[in-house]
């Protein structure tokens, strides 16, 4: 196996390795640290069954329902995310960390490119350690006592985004969840920034209007460029990213073309 770093920061590609065998425990172990130091990893070529998509993820935990959609049939844990020809909007075109309003946010995000449009469509991703790190040691201690209220629908357009996919139940966007602003990630100790700016409504106990200034300065440290890498999508490409410790963004920037993602989240424990 080898692991190619993509940017100074985070993401790294992994060549030498058939995702449709079964892997070794040492194997598996080797990945697991790859996907822990780069954060978000990704393997070009990969020729799976929905089947074999499904038994690599759980090889990484329990796999986590997607409450804006349905999976595929025979999969309820794979969600496909398609953008049509004729659509415009694409789902999670913001930077964001998956899931951030449940109790038990995703650990992992994979997705499996199925079709990919001739251009564009590629994910820029964001490391929160880094955003964490440079922040000065005053900010860092006023952070550290600080809960963010994250829901599921903070900002209006995301209608039109869930409006996409097959919605369960429409009331389950009233869903939110309360997480420290600074977690500390459960496997490798270290500390990342845990606010976004689609989901993250404000400070536990402040107003929205009291916790905007800041949570805009947090949103801009996310977003500088330094922290990012930039996915380039090609077909059978499989990718997946730390919800403990990234952000990333779709762009949506390939009009009249279609772009099939097949998704997996895999059960994170509650941030602290
Ligand atoms: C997501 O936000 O989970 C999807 C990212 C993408 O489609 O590139």
């Amino acid at each position: 196996m080898q692991v190619i770093p993509q940017s100074s920061s985070i993401g790294a590609e992994v060549r030498g390795l058939d995702l449709a065998a079964d892997l070794s425990d040492a194997q598996f172990e080797q990945l697991n640290q790859a996907f822990l130091d780069y954060q978000i990893i990704f393997f070009h070529g990969q020729k799976l069954s929905s089947r074999q998509y499904n038994d690599f993820a759980q090889r990484f935990g329990r796999l986590k329902d997607y409450m804006f959609a349905e999976g595929i049939d025979g999969f309820p844990f794979i969600t496909e995310i398609v953008k049509t020809e004729t659509e415009s909007e694409s789902f999670g075109s913001f930077w964001h960390s998956d899931s951030a309003y449940t109790e038990l946010p995703p650990k992992i995000t994979m997705l499996y490119a199925r079709q990919i449009p001739p251009r564009g469509g590629d994910t820029l991703f964001a490391d929160m350690y880094a955003a964490y790190d440079d922040l000065s040691p005053g900010l860092k201690a006023s952070l550290e006592s600080l809960r963010a209220i994250n829901s599921a629908s903070v900002v209006p357009r995301n209608e039109d985004i869930y409006r996409e996919v097959k919605s369960k139940n429409s009331a389950q966007r009233d869903q939110y969840a309360i997480h420290p602003v600074i977690r500390r990630h459960d496997e490798t100790g270290k500390k990342a920034l845990y606010v976004n700016g689609i989901h993250t409504l404000g400070f536990d106990g402040m107003t929205r209007a009291e916790s905007l200034p800041l949570l805009e300065y947090l949103y801009q440290q996310v977003t500088r460029p330094e922290y990012s890498f930039r996915l380039r999508w090609q077909q059978d490409t499989l990718a997946m990213w730390d919800n403990r410790c990234t952000q990333h963004y779709a762009l949506n920037d390939y009009h009249g073309y279609r772009r099939v993602m097949h998704r997996i989240i895999v059960e994170g424990e509650r941030p602290r």
